[in-house]
């Protein structure tokens, strides 16, 4: 047992942050990356041990996780760097997360739960922002309302976006939407259904979106029937409308080569992230009418995803695991989210 764990991808805006906050708490976690320069330059910073390997390094990965107990994975999209990771994993038997939204990753890694729990690890993506306070805010609504069938959740995040996110959510742009009905993720149109919701402070419009707690809140909860709502300017709802059309377009190499290029790189300063807030609404209901309805409100996006993220490490480190595909909530409880300073929540009926 080494009690230690590795940050891949540190290097990044979200892992330097996470980095940073590590080293706030007393933690020395190896920091790890594709790219020597950067890695080492963050690593000196920080007197921090470091290692530097693409993920097809095969032994250079296996090696690096022969020194921890657990990987923070940071690189993303996570569509393409995930499943080298979570193999990894799987092979020296050490624990995985990370701060992926994908649908399609929480679903692969989902999969591997048999191989993960064979292998007594647990295998945890989505420890940042998504999906840890929407998760345990699905995982709350159940709890009040056992025979939910239903579930709507929805976010507002005041702030600004971060360069993987952005990247992360152009690479998606023209593939539509998705909810989860009947217990099976199914692709609807972008933009859905909008529908007006009341966070306490605001009222806004929210728009379905392809969020995580569609896959994830289905493991937490069991509820069969899953939307997630957020809020975009009204000049991005009629584009997310106009991506329907376009889709085929969007996808394709040329135009994901120039908006790629769009993105700069970096995120919300450290005073930004102080200045913003994240909101949170959800709603429970089942066949015979019953409802009940939550509010939750938190820190700015990244720093909540840097606090969790860190949180959920050092449970792993201390031996508090659940083996197989975990979401945060299951393995941890909707409390888990009250945990991170300056979160809160409330039943509004
Ligand atoms: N769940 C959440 O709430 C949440 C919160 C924050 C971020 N995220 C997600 O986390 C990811 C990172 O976001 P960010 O803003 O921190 O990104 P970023 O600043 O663009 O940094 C991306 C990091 O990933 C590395 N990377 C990218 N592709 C890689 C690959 N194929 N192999 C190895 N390393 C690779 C980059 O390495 P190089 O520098 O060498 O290119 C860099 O270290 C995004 O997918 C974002 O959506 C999610």
């Amino acid at each position: 047992m080494s009690n230690n764990f590795l940050i891949y991808g540190a290097n990044g805006y979200t892992g330097e942050l996470i980095t940073r906050f590590a080293v706030e708490r007393g933690l020395k976690p190896i920091l790890a990356g594709r790219s020597a320069i950067k890695v080492e330059e963050l690593a000196k910073k920080h007197h921090l041990e470091y290692r530097v390997f693409s993920l097809d390094e095969t032994d250079r990965l296996d090696a690096a996780l022969q020194e921890v107990d657990m990987v923070l994975h940071c690189a993303g999209p996570f569509s393409i760097t995930s499943r080298p990771m979570v193999e990894a994993c799987l092979r020296n038997k050490k624990h995985y997360t990370d701060i992926t939204g994908e649908i399609s990753v929480f679903e692969g890694a989902a999969a591997m739960g048999k191989k993960a729990e064979d292998a007594g690890i647990m295998v945890m993506p989505g420890v940042g922002f998504d999906v840890v306070p929407s998760d345990c805010l699905a995982r709350h609504l159940k709890d009040r309302l056992p025979s939910a069938t239903h579930l709507s959740l929805a976010f507002y995040g005041m702030g600004r976006l971060s360069h993987g996110t952005q990247a992360t959510m152009a690479m998606n742009v023209g593939k539509g939407g998705a909810i989860r009905k009947d217990g099976r993720i199914t692709g609807v149109p972008a933009a859905w259904k909008t529908q007006e919701i009341d966070f306490g402070e605001v009222t806004k419009t929210g728009v379905t979106i392809p969020w995580g707690d569609v896959a994830t809140a289905y493991y937490s909860t069991g509820v069969p029937n899953i939307e997630v709502f957020t809020v975009v300017p009204p000049s991005n709802l009629k584009m997310m409308k106009m991506s329907r059309y376009l889709g085929w377009l969007l996808a394709t190499k040329p135009f994901q080569d120039y908006l790629q290029k769009q993105i700069p790189v970096g995120g919300p300063s450290d005073d930004e992230r102080a200045k913003g807030k994240t909101l949170m609404w959800g709603q429970a209901s089942d066949l015979n009418g019953n409802r009940v309805e939550s509010r939750q409100q938190g820190p700015e996006g990244y720093t909540i995803t840097a606090i969790a993220a860190l949180n959920i490490a050092e449970k792993i480190l201390a031996g508090n695991f659940t083996p197989g595909y975990q979401t945060p909530a299951r393995a941890y409880g909707a409390d888990l989210v009250l945990e991170i300073d300056g979160v809160s929540r409330q039943d509004v009926s």
